[in-house]
């Protein structure tokens, strides 16, 4: 009996402290105002393509061909990935750049924004 109990407690606590999906209360994310909001200084932060083009190389971030494929190696859905490499990017470093990401955009872009931006990322 005791057993049980334990287990059922032990069960409870798992449920309770699975991290959940930090995307999982993000706006629905809109493609096309992603597309513009990229190329676009949001409230005084850089512009997604100040570092960032689609093709391309010799840029100071990632190119973004090929981006959805390379962002489903990390572990997590790419969503997340996405969401964390625009709020905290220095969590996960692609490997052959710097960690010299503008680091405001948790600060200076809405939800929506960030929901916008990330639909708009996996395109590629
Ligand atoms: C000042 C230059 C700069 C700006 C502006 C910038 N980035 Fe980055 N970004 C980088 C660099 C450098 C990396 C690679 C290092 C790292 O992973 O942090 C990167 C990495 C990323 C990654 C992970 C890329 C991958 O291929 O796995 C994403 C996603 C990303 N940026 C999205 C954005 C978005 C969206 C914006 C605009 C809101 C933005 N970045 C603005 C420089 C920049």
């Amino acid at each position: 009996m005791m057993i049980l109990f334990v287990v059922g407690v032990l069960a409870l606590l798992l449920v309770a402290c699975t991290p959940s999906d930090p995307t999982a209360n993000l706006p629905e994310g809109d493609p096309i105002r992603g597309e513009r909001l990229f190329s676009q200084t949001i409230n005084t932060a850089p512009a997604c393509s100040t570092c960032h083009m689609i093709d391309g190389d010799a840029t100071l971030g990632p190119v973004l061909t090929g981006y959805r494929e390379r962002a489903a190696t990390h572990g997590v859905s790419v969503e997340e990935y996405t969401y964390i490499s625009i709020i905290r990017p220095g969590s996960y470093i692609v490997p052959g750049y710097a960690n010299s990401m503008y680091s405001q955009y948790d600060i200076r872009l809405s939800e929506q924004q960030i929901a916008d931006l990330i639909a708009y990322m996996l395109q590629f």
